[in-house]
This record gives structure tokens, C-alpha cells and sequence, in this order.
């Protein structure tokens, strides 16, 4: 009924005018404030902690540390959720004297207010015996390789087929270059926070999170209750971009500190300790070698990257997935290594591994089709794989191919001119790049609950999230087809551990997951509510008669077919971009992106399509501006505060447009979807890098793209 159409969130009035309640804004009564005291070192132990300062500040009711702090279980989880480390341990929080990263938490103070507590916070006196080996230099600690768990997870890939490398000694034209990409910090609107309230051995958490049910698990691990003795509340998020996947140790914080005091106690971090108290997008360096055939088809395909990680845990990015995914090609090899660094861990951020991983490939392929002097776009259609390359599997639809056509006619790719900086105008040079996007398409088991009540509403309850892409709309839309009632009478649930289990808000897996749940659930409660109007002999669209005996509800556990896995299922696009940049001053303005996408059935184009635009403003940042700038001497970042960690603005984004195609094939859910989500970043920094090559004649392989670098 509502399924395809661009209905307008059915949240929008709430966020707009503020009611929308976010994790910081829950206030139980009682509710007292925490700060944190970080630590000044990136490695070695606290010798001396003086709290008496701080306590003797106005308004202090507790300051916690290491030395007097409980200790506590944290047992780890088992086995460990995808959305986690692939290995080590988490950090335990205030549990010893040693420091494992700058910033890292050595004190927690609670007061009356938040400006008491931040102040006291500042008062507590850390003296630090540094480790005689500080391991914060990227570029001089040796990169080893993962462990077999990341293998497991198919992650930090060691892959290979037939013998690349004698490919490219004996191939036609080869590509071989290194790309970097600097750490790139999620920066959304909301920052975390946490309010924690006990009520005796039962914690209620207000929480920043993508997926209520991990934290109640984790913090059931860590303070050594049961699950159920964690309830976890979530209703609305402001952005997340995968840094909400897992708690951060100020959950942990947050508990311990409520427990010390006996009272409900909230800490929400500030914009420049989200530089460490939770992950980022790991910086990496890449080499990527392409050899292709006189046919212009690929005969070899290597793409090899170290990334950073934390000495406690081991993040392994899937920044190899694309290498293995896109192109046709029988010898290939990847290989993965990591440089365990002393600093806090990094996490999935925005189509992780593949946005990285795409950056590095498709600026190798503009490089490998100037080489050839061939179309970027022919190139690709030359090497599309027209099955999974490495698995061989056949895919679960793919619409690649619609979506290099459609992009070329609605771009106006056209005439465009091979050489670079052949396009001039006035000061600005003009040029236009393209590149390929893909993405998983999982589907993950979900439960969600549809009840009719004896108002004649519709309730559906599933706990999973929403931290901007629609969910609440679009759920609310599955659920008013699968019954058949108008979108005004169906309301959607979620964020609460007390609502049926839904597994991460992440990996664009929402749409396909909890659609399917969602769909199934309704699908069983229209049946129930048809059986018992032949039963009573009400009309069926009487809902509120119907109800009049009881409320009545249909739960359903919802999860892929056994032969999910027989296919290779992904998402697909295409990105055009065309960029001016000033000659002279060496500044870059994306005057238009286009963005050709094959994400399944769309459930709600608007919805959608701003989805896609909000992918391709982040893709715009990390081709053009975000990358935090690292002190390798103190073992921090620089660049932690919106006014250094620079990202897009209105006024560098041109005209953003995204169009959808329709891949085919059984894509494994009822409702036909594969996910929007993180394929809209997928391709378009390196489609943005490819733009300012032809603009300019100049490769950037080290990002961001700077003034410097183009100004010659
Ligand atoms: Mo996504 S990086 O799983 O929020």
C-alpha cells in the first residue's frame, strides 16, 4: 500500500521540534553528573592519583579511581560479535594502574552538576611513569599480520589466486602504487553519552547505541549479572556511523559511578574526548597493482594494506573485500597487516573496510584506464564480473551494469575528454571522475512483534535502531502494506531490550533484517485478524471491533533461508563526480555527484535517496577534508574538535543526485530490499580523486586532498 512511496518520516515532527528525546536528555530523578580525567601519556602507569583537590571541590560527591574502584568480572564476550575487534580484550576501565592509550579514562568524578564535575575533573592529580617504549609511530612499528581469527571472520584477508605476480611482471600495462588514507573520526551530531540508574541489581541504561540488546549483554558480562538485569533504552540517535556498534568504556563508567553513589549519574562525552573514548576509522596505507592484457581485461590484481590498531585489541578492517569482489579477474592476491599502535581501538565507520579498500582500487583503475587510454567506464564494463570472482558464486542480483549506463546518460559522460586538465574555465579548472560502489547485502535473524489493540492501532515492536536512515518510517510502512491499513494507523517501536531481539543496526543490514520481520509479523497478524472476522463475523477492516475481545498479537522470529549463502549477495553503483579547482589557490568544489545505485526494491525513494546523499557528503569528506593529523611524539591526535577535524560543508557540496535501478534476482527477502545504508560513500571519494586528476593532471594518492599537493 505505502511500499515505494516517499513518505516523509513519520518521526520528523518530533526531532524537529525537539521532543525527540536522545540518550543525554533521560533524566531520572536524582540524576548527578560524571566527567572524566584523562590520561596525559599514550603508555605506562599511573604511579600517584590525589584525589583530595577534587573532592574538596563544591559539589563532589565521589571521585573514582583505579584505587578504589571495585574490581569487576568483565568477562569477554563469546564468541565475539562480528561488530567487534576480531581478538584481545576490551579496555577494564579503571580496574589497574596501567595506560594503554592518551585519554584513556583514570578517573571519574560525580557531582551535583555537569560544570562541578568537569571542573573537578580537571583537579585530579595524575602523576604517570611512561613506558621506556612508546609504540605511537605508524610509519616505524613493523606491520605483522593478523591472527587466524580475523582469517575466521574473513577479515584482514590473506587470499590468493593463481600467480598474480607473474601476471604483472609479464603483463601489457601495470598499475603499481600506494594510497594512503589518514584516521578519519565519525563526527556525528550526537556524542555519546550514557545515563545509568540501578535499582538494586537491576541497571537501566539511557544509551547511545545501534543495538540496545550488545550493550545489555556486555555490561551483563562486565559487572557480573545476567542479561535480563540489564534493560537498555535507545528511542532516537543523532547519527552514529557504526561508532555505536559496541560499548565504549564510559558505559562501564557511567554504571560504576551510579553504583558508587547511589544515585542515577549521566556522562556524556564532549566533542574532543569522542577523539579517543570510542573507535575510528583506521588509518592505512595501500598498494594496489593492476596488470591488464591487450584486450584491456585484467590479468593480475593485488591489493595489499596495513592499518592501524590498539595494542589490547586487533581491528581488522575488510578493506581487502572489494579487491575480491568487483572485477573479474583470475589471478589476484591480497594481503593484510596490522601496526599495533598504543592507542584506543579503532571501529567500523561508514562502509567499513570497503569505503577505504574502494578509495585505494577505483583511483588504481582511473590510473590503469589513463594508462590504457581507454574510457574509466568501458574499463569497468570490460572486467565486470559477471559472477562472484572470488567465490565463484552466481550473485543474488546485480544491477552494475544498469547503473554504469544509467549514470553515463544522466551525468552526460558522454565526450568527455580522456586528457587531463583539458577543461578550463576562467580561473577554474574543470574535470569529471568516475568509480565503481559495492557493498554487502546480509540479512541478519530478527523478531518483531505486531499487535492490534483495543484502540484500533497497530503496534509493532522490535529493538532495534534508528540513528537517521528512516527506520521508524519505513518500518512503519512494511507494517501498514503487510496489513493492509492506512500509515496512520500503525506505529513502530524500538530502541528498548524490552522489545523482541534484533541483532546490530549496522552492515546496511536494518532494511533486509527487521523489514523481513517486520513484513512476517504483520503478514501473520493480518491472517489471525481475518480468521477471527470469519469467526465472529466483523468486518475485517473493522480493527477496533476486532479488538474488542483482547488485544491480539502475532510475534514472529524471522530469518534467512538455509540457501542465503549459496548466493553472493551485494549491493551496487556507480559514482560520477565532476569537480572545479581553482588554479591558483588549489581549492576543490564538487560542483555535482551523481550516484546510479542497485539497493534492491526501494522501500521509501525519499528516505533513500537522502540516505545516498548523506553517503556521498561523507565520501566528499574523506576525498577532500577529514583525516585526523597524528602527533607520533605524544601519541594523539591533533585534530579532535569540529573546528580541526575538518568536514564537508553546505556551501563544498554542489548538486547531489541519486538515482536507483533495479539489480533483479532473488535477493533472499521477502521484501525484495538489499539496504541503502553505507553503499552510498562506497566509490565516491576515489570518484572525487578521479574527478581532480582530470581537472588537474595531478594524482593524489595521499588523502585527504590538500591545497598543497595541487598548487604547483
Ligand atoms: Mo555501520 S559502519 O555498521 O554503522
Amino acid at each position: 500500500m505505502t511500499l515505494g512511496e516517499p513518505v516523509t518520516r513519520v518521526d520528523g515532527l518530533l526531532k524537529a521540534t525537539g521532543a525527540a528525546r536522545y540518550a543525554a536528555e533521560f533524566a531520572p530523578a536524582g540524576l548527578v553528573y560524571a566527567a572524566i580525567t584523562p590520561s596525559r601519556i599514550a603508555s605506562g602507569r599511573t604511579t600517584e592519583i590525589d584525589t583530595a583537590p577534587a573532592l574538596a571541590s563544591p559539589g563532589v560527591l565521589a571521585v573514582l579511581t583505579h584505587l578504589n574502584t571495585p574490581r569487576l568480572p568483565f568477562a569477554e564476550p563469546d564468541p565475539l560479535p562480528a561488530v567487534y575487534p576480531v581478538s584481545g580484550r576490551r579496555l577494564r576501565v579503571l580496574q589497574d594502574d596501567r595506560v594503554l592509550f592518551f585519554g584513556q579514562p583514570v578517573a571519574v568524578v560525580v557531582a551535583d552538576t555537569q560544570g562541578r564535575a568537569e571542573a573537578a575533573a580537571q583537579l585530579v592529580e595524575v602523576q604517570y611513569a611512561p613506558s621506556s617504549r612508546q609504540r605511537t609511530d605508524f610509519d616505524s612499528e613493523e606491520p605483522r599480520p593478523p591472527s587466524a581469527a580475523a582469517a575466521a571472520k574473513g577479515r584482514g584477508q590473506q587470499t590468493r589466486q593463481g600467480d598474480p605476480d607473474a601476471q604483472l611482471r609479464s603483463a601489457d600495462t601495470v598499475v603499481d602504487n600506494g594510497y594512503t588514507q589518514p584516521r578519519n573520526l565519525h563526527s556525528a551530531m550526537e556524542p555519546h553519552a550514557t545515563v545509568a540508574a540501578w535499582d538494586g541489581d537491576h541497571l537501566t541504561l539511557w544509551e547511545k547505541s545501534q543495538w540496545v540488546q550488545n550493550v545489555a549483554a556486555e555490561m551483563a558480562l562486565t559487572f557480573g549479572i545476567a542479561q535480563e538485569q540489564v534493560r537498555v533504552v535507545n528511542p532516537f540517535v543523532g547519527g552514529a556511523f557504526g561508532a555505536a556498534l559496541r560499548p565504549w568504556p564510559h558505559t562501564t563508567l557511567a554504571a560504576l559511578a551510579a553504583r558508587q553513589v547511589g544515585r542515577p549519574v549521566r556522562l556524556e562525552m564532549s566533542r574532543r574526548e569522542l577523539a579517543t573514548a570510542i573507535g575510528y576509522r583506521p588509518r592505512a596505507r595501500h598498494r594496489v597493482a593492476l596488470g591488464a592484457g591487450s584486450d584491456r581485461r585484467l590479468v593480475a590484481h593485488v591489493h595489499e594494506a596495513v592499518s592501524e590498531t590498539s595494542t589490547f585489541e586487533e581491528f581488522a578492517d575488510p578493506t581487502l573485500s572489494p579487491a575480491q569482489t568487483t572485477y573479474a579477474c583470475a589471478d589476484r592476491r591480497t594481503g593484510y597487516a596490522l601496526v599495533r599502535l598504543d592507542t584506543n581501538t579503532p571501529c567500523p565507520m561508514r562502509a567499513p573496510g570497503w569505503a577505504s579498500g574502494l578509495l585505494a582500487q577505483e583511483v588504481a583503475m582511473d590510473e590503469l584506464a589513463w594508462s590504457l587510454r581507454t574510457d574509466p567506464v568501458e574499463l569497468r564494463l570490460r572486467n565486470y564480473a559477471d559472477r562472484n570472482p572470488t567465490t565463484g558464486k552466481p550473485w543474488a542480483g546485480n544491477g552494475l551494469r544498469a547503473c554504469y549506463a544509467r549514470g553515463v546518460e544522466a551525468f552526460g559522460w558522454a565526450g568527455r575528454p580522456q586528457r587531463p586538465r583539458s577543461r578550463r574555465s576562467g580561473d577554474l579548472l574543470l574535470g569529471s571522475g568516475m568509480a565503481t560502489a559495492v557493498y554487502t547485502a546480509a540479512r541478519y535473524p530478527a523478531t518483531a512483534a505486531a499487535t492490534l489493540g483495543v484502540d484500533g492501532r497497530v503496534v509493532v515492536r522490535c529493538a532495534t535502531t534508528d540513528m537517521g536512515p528512516g527506520t521508524y518510517t519505513s518500518m512503519t510502512q512494511v507494517a501498514s502494506s503487510a496489513l493492509g491499513i492506512p500509515l496512520g494507523a500503525v506505529s513502530f517501536e524500538l530502541g528498548d531490550t524490552a522489545l523482541p531481539a534484533a541483532m546490530e543496526h549496522g552492515g546496511s543490514t536494518t532494511m533486509a533484517s527487521i523489514g523481513s520481520a517486520v513484513h512476517e509479523a504483520c503478514g501473520r497478524l493480518r491472517r489471525d485478524l481475518d480468521d477471527l472476522a470469519e469467526r465472529t463475523g466483523r468486518d475485517r477492516d473493522d480493527l477496533r471491533g476486532l479488538a474488542a475481545g483482547g488485544a491480539v498479537t502475532a510475534t514472529v522470529a524471522s530469518e534467512p533461508a538455509e540457501d542465503f549463502d549459496d548466493a553472493s549477495h551485494h549491493t551496487f553503483g556507480a559514482v560520477f563526480v565532476e569537480v572545479a579547482v581553482d588554479a591558483d589557490l588549489g581549492t576543490t568544489q564538487v560542483v555535482r555527484a551523481l550516484g546510479v545505485y542497485d539497493a534492491g526494491r526501494i522501500v521509501n525513494p525519499r528516505l533513500a535517496r537522502q540516505q545516498c546523499l548523506g553517503g556521498m557528503v561523507g565520501g566528499i569528506g574523506m576525498a577532500l577534508y577529514e583525516g585526523v593529523a597524528w602527533d607520533a611524539r605524544l601519541g594523539r591526535g591533533m585534530s579532535a574538535t569540529l573546528a580541526d577535524y575538518h568536514v564537508p560543508v553546505n556551501a563544498g557540496i554542489g548538486e547531489l543526485q541519486a538515482l536507483f535501478v533495479d539489480g533483479g534476482g532473488d535477493v533472499g527477502n521477502p521484501l525484495g530490499v538489499k539496504g541503502v545504508a553505507e553503499l552510498g560513500i562506497c566509490g565516491v571519494a576515489a570518484a572525487v580523486a578521479n574527478a581532480v586528476w582530470h581537472a588537474t593532471g595531478v594524482r593524489v594518492r595521499e588523502f585527504p586532498v590538500r591545497i598543497d599537493q595541487l598548487v604547483r
